[in-house]
């Protein structure tokens, strides 16, 4: 496969500084080099050009944080993305989470816009308006205006297409605040918690989640490193207890591997200022090379 790596250092939307260092800290741990020993053809596109949050006032648009500049910086990811020949696998490193606002648009959008799945590895549902959010930082709010909630301008970055409600699948859930579990509910997305890792398994989660989205032509995979236990990526900002294990994390992608159906991957939230010797940015390393094919026999 051609693999092509694109870099998208944004930590305006989350509450810490630090993860726009995310693309470095895993080329570091030797992303290119993972890959391409599993036989792929990579190409690394570099980094786009965000804005840093110091160069900016902290202007706060109707409950959204650094509004302006995300929205510019997500345009430019859609574009760039979409752009991107037809046949590579874009694997697109945050970057704080609200970068997949233009990734997964870019995504839907390349060559023929498409209906496109997502799979969102996560604490948290992302699924905020800026009339829900308890903190106005924008990364806890890009699933909501993928479905065209939210804001305009984000909710309409890739004109009239948007995910569909029911193309959305989480996994590893374990955080949620009170009105964004309202909006989930009305919109019907589909969200495994911890308690049903715990009850159901990842195998029985990957299989139900694969006959849902069977309707999609496209997939994309979200990977929140905050999805995985504090204790196996602890570089992140925003870190919850509980959540998967290094096997379950493994699992999901070796699952997601086998299906052949992936055709996009991000990274995001890892953040090396808060992380113990890159160990966040090596783990997740091998979340992408088990999804891209890594086989121990
Ligand atoms: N729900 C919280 C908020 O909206 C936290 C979101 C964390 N999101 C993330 N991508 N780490 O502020
Ligand atoms: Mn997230
Ligand atoms: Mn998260
Ligand atoms: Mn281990």
């Amino acid at each position: 496969m051609n693999v092509s790596i694109l870099g998208i250092p944004m930590d305006l939307g989350a509450g810490r500084r630090g993860v726009d260092m995310g693309p470095s800290a895993l080329r570091n741990a030797q992303l290119a080099r993972t890959l391409r020993g599993l036989g792929h053809t990579v190409e690394d596109l570099g980094d786009l050009k965000v804005a840093i949050p110091e160069t900016l006032d902290k202007h706060e648009a109707g409950g959204l944080i650094f509004l302006d500049p995300i929205v510019d910086a997500c345009r430019a990811a859609a574009e760039r993305v979409a752009a991107l020949p037809p046949g590579t696998f874009p694997l697109t490193l945050g970057g704080d989470h609200s970068v997949s606002m233009g990734t997964v648009t870019g995504n839907g959008l390349r060559g023929e816009p498409q209906r496109t799945g997502v799979i969102w590895v996560d604490a948290h549902t992302d699924y905020n308006t800026p009339e829900s959010s308890p903190s106005g930082n924008i990364h806890g709010m890009p699933m909501a205006h993928l479905t065209g909630r939210g804001d305009e301008r984000l909710a309409r970055l890739g004109g009239d297409w948007q995910v569909r409600p029911e193309d959305v699948v989480m996994i590893g859930i374990r955080s949620v605040d009170p009105h964004e579990r309202e909006l989930l509910r009305e919109a019907g997305i589909q969200a495994y918690t911890m308690k049903d890792v715990d009850q159901l398994g990842i195998t029985r989660i990957h299989e139900e989640t694969q006959e849902r989205l069977s309707g999609v032509t496209r997939l994309h995979v979200s990977f929140d490193a905050d999805a995985l236990d504090p204790g196996v990526c602890p570089g992140v900002g925003t870190p919850v207890p509980g959540g998967l294990s290094y096997r379950e994390g493994h699992l999901l992608m070796e699952l997601l591997s086998e299906s052949g159906r992936v055709t996009s991957l991000d990274i995001v939230e890892v953040n090396p200022i808060l992380d113990t010797h890159n160990r966040t940015a090596e783990v997740m390393v091998g979340m992408a090379a088990s999804l891209l094919g890594q086989r121990i026999m």
